[in-house]
Formats: C-alpha cells, structure tokens, sequence
C-alpha cells in the first residue's frame, strides 16, 4: 500500500491535527516527518482535547503504530512531559517508535533561539523560541547530537564535550551567558536516553517493513509549506521542509512509494510570527475570523494573525507539492460573512501577477486583488454529506478548486473528529 502525506498548505495551523487522527483511523501507520516541538497539533476526542507538539496525530488511534520520524528535531523533556501527560489520560504509547536518526533539541538550543531573536530585535522572525531552528542549523553543520547517541554513554560523552566546548566559547565568549557544565548535561541527556530506549528504533526500517506488509502509512508533516525554508517567505520560515518531498525525506519514504497528497488548506488565511502575509486584515472581518476561529497559537497563545484565502499562495503550494486532493478546514468561521473575499492575484505597482514572488522589497509591497462571492449565512457545524453543506458553501468550495487547482475531499466544519465532511468527484 503507498503513502498518503497530510501536509499544511500554508503557514501552519491547518488543522492538520485533525485531519491526521481522521485518516489514522483506517491507517496501519502515522509517521512524523519534521519539525518539532514548535508544532502545536489539537485534535479532539470524546475524551476531550488533546494538544500534541512531538508524539504523531495517530496516537489516539489504538491499533496505529506512530513513528518520531528521522526528520524531526526532539526536546527530550517536552516529549517525555507528552508522554506522562497521554499515559495519565489512559493513551497507550506501546505503539510509539522514535527514530534513532532523530536528533536532540539540547538544553541550549531554545536559549540560543532567544539569543538570536533578541539580537534581530525589530527583525525578529517571531519563532517558537523552541530551539527549532539552532537544533536544525546544528543538524545541517553535522555537530547536532541524535538519540542513537543517547543509546551508548561513551559516544555521547565523546560528541556532547566536543560540541559543549564550542557552544561555551559562544554562548559565555559571544553572548555573555553562563558555561554549560557537560557532565550534568550528560547526565540528564542518559536519564533521558534510558526513559526513551524501549521507543527507540531505527524508524527507516520500521516503516519501509509496514509499507512492504501491506500497510497505509500516513506522513503527518508539521507546520505548512509556506514556511518552507526553500519555497515559502524566506527567511520569516521555519527551518525545516513541510513539503511532500520534506515529509519523504523525514519519514524514510521514497517520492514512488506517495500515491495520495492532501494538502491542508484552511477556509481563509493565517500566520502566527513575522514575515509576510498579503491577504491580513487589520478590521473587523480579521477580528471575528480571530474570535470564531479561536485563532490563538496552540504552542505559543500568540493571538494569530487573520486574512482572507489567498488563491495565489495556495495554488503556488499545491503545484510545487503535487497536491492530489485538499482537506478545506475552518470553513464553519465563515458561516456569518455576508460576503468573502478571495485573492486571485497580487498587484505590484502596475503590474499583476499570479506567484510568489521571492523579492523581499516585492512581498512587502504586494497588494492584494480579490474577488468577492457571497456567502451563506447558515451554520454549517452539524453538515455531514455534500447534501448538508449550504449552496453557498458549496460554491465557495467550487471556487477555490478551480482557483487552487486540486478537488476538496474533505471539508472541516467544526473542531470535533467528526465534524468531517467527505467529498466524492462531482458531489457538488
Ligand atoms: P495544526 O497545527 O495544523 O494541527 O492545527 P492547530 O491544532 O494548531 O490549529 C487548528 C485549530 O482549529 C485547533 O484548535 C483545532 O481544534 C481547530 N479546528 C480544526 N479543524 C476545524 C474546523 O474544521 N472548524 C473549526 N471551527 N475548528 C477546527
Ligand atoms: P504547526 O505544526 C504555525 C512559525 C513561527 C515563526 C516561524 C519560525 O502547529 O502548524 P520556528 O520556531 O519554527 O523557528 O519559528 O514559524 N511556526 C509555526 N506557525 N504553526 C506551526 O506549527 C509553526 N511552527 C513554526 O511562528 O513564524
Ligand atoms: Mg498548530
């Protein structure tokens, strides 16, 4: 059985969550592909709402087996917190895999991440302050440190003092911080290692075998392409790739073993941080998709920023990602608009264009061109087939096919699991 990616269509928060638990319920396998605990994943149950930063989507889903993929960066404490706290609500981790490949968010990783922003100042990229990004700058400059080291104590003293002794000269020489003591560093990272080892796998095995036996693996990327660190608005992105060939190359799946894209595209836009967003709206319309959205960072509690749909960011992901087919989440938060607008195009000066541009001074200047549809003014939250959604709603969707380029399939029309609806071809 191929691979199906579950990836975010524009700049996180997608409700990728949801939508990852949804198809784990009929998958043998959800695999985590990068990202870490910057991620803010909610998914909601019967047995209440659960927040998920690190442990797969898939988890609330018994029979699915849920694998830390190699592509993705792990804060030790912060994974084994979620553990203790999915345990203490009765969510069984004997199917959770952590790849070995993985690598450690070290305890200065985050206070780096600080460091650097407040150094940007008025041109902070506005991160998570997780680490995300100096554990990736870390990985890429071959000095990080992986699980597969926490799992054998001379390996680990021999890489942890090598790095210590250049993160000192940093961290005390350049920003004036305390030194890092490495034998109690080493000392928490064992501790750590030892909690994790019965997780610990060599995951690029472990899900080529479930894929060769005949199993759906789902790829659940974090964050959404548009912060791609190659195609979204550089530099305000993060820095990994929530691409479909990211997810293939953190979950360990080759690009022949995909048959099915899903992009995760919310109803109208949002972005939580700095950098660009040229469809936001600083007004009413903004402040009620906020409130009815409940638009506020699942890791952070930043206030998110709000806009309309922009048509030319999404079809700009949906063509460089081969999306097959789009879940549109959060389109309840539009029930109450009498009319939605949607980018078609971005004017710059005089001229129109139809893509992202990669010029900072363009981005900044960029204006948006919308077409306006009407709405539907009917609460869409209990819409379970095609048959329940509103004309209007139906013609909203058809709209941003045409415009993105790729069908909608499912539609999300409420936070629960079951506020799913399901598209056949031609059903509107
Ligand atoms: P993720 O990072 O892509 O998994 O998304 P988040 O969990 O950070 O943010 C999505 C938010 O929207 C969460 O609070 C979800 O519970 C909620 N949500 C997901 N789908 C829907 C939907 O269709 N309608 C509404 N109203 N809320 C949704
Ligand atoms: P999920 O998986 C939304 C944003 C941050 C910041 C930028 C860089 O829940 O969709 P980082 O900490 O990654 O170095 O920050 O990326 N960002 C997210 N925005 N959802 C996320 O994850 C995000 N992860 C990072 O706000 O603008
Ligand atoms: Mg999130």
């Amino acid at each position: 059985m191929p691979a199906t990616i579950g990836m975010g269509g524009r700049w996180g928060d997608e409700g990728k969550g949801k939508l990852t638990d949804a198809l784990a319920g009929k998958a043998g396998m959800v695999v985590r592909a990068n990202g870490g605990a910057n991620a803010g994943h909610t998914v909601e149950t019967n047995q209440g709402v659960f927040k998920l930063h690190l442990v797969p989507s898939g988890i609330l889903n018994p029979s699915c087996v849920c694998v830390v993929g190699s592509g993705v960066v792990i804060d030790l404490a912060k994974l084994l917190r979620e553990m203790d706290d999915l345990e203490s609500r009765d969510i069984s981790l004997a199917n959770l895999r952590i790849a070995e490949r993985a690598h450690v968010v070290m305890p200065y990783h985050p206070q780096l991440d600080r460091l650097e922003e407040e150094i940007r100042a008025d041109d902070e990229i506005g991160t998570t302050r997780t680490g995300n990004g100096p554990a990736y700058s870390d990985k890429v400059a071959r000095r990080g440190i992986r699980l597969a080291d926490l799992m054998d104590p001379a390996t680990l003293r021999r890489k942890v003092e090598s790095t210590v002794k250049e993160k000192n000269a940093l961290l005390a020489g350049v920003y004036g911080e305390a030194p890092i003591d490495s034998d109690a560093l080493i000392a928490s990272l064992q501790a750590a290692g030892e909690r994790l080892r019965p997780h610990v796998v060599p995951a690029e095995v472990v899900v080529q075998d479930a894929l060769a036996e005949g199993n759906d693996v789902i790829l659940e990327c974090a964050q959404g392409a548009m912060l791609d660190v190659d195609y979204g608005t550089y530099p305000f992105v993060t820095s990994s790739s929530p691409t479909a060939a990211g997810a293939c190359q953190g979950a360990g799946v080759a690009p022949l073993q995909v048959r099915r894209v899903l992009g995760v595209y919310k109803a109208y836009s949002t972005r939580v941080g700095s950098g660009p967003l040229p469809t936001e709206l600083h007004n009413d319309a903004g402040h009620i998709i906020r409130e009815r959205g409940r638009e506020y960072g699942t890791t952070t509690g930043r206030p998110r920023r709000t806009g309309w749909f922009d048509a030319v960011a999404a079809r700009h992901i949906a063509r460089l990602n081969g999306v097959s087919d789009i879940a549109l989440t959060l389109l309840d938060v539009l029930d109450t608009f009498e009319e939605i607008d949607v980018c078609v195009g971005y004017r710059i000066g005089d001229r129109v264009i139809d893509y992202m541009p990669a010029r900072d001074d363009e981005l900044a200047r960029v204006e948006p061109v919308y077409e306006t549809v009407p709405g539907w003014l009917a609460d869409t939250t209990s819409a379970r087939t095609a048959a329940d959604l509103p004309a209007g709603a139906r013609a909203y969707i058809r709209f941003l096919e045409e415009r993105v380029g790729a069908p909608v399939s499912l539609v999300g029309v409420g936070p629960s699991r079951e506020q799913l609806v399901q598209l056949m071809p031609g059903m509107l």
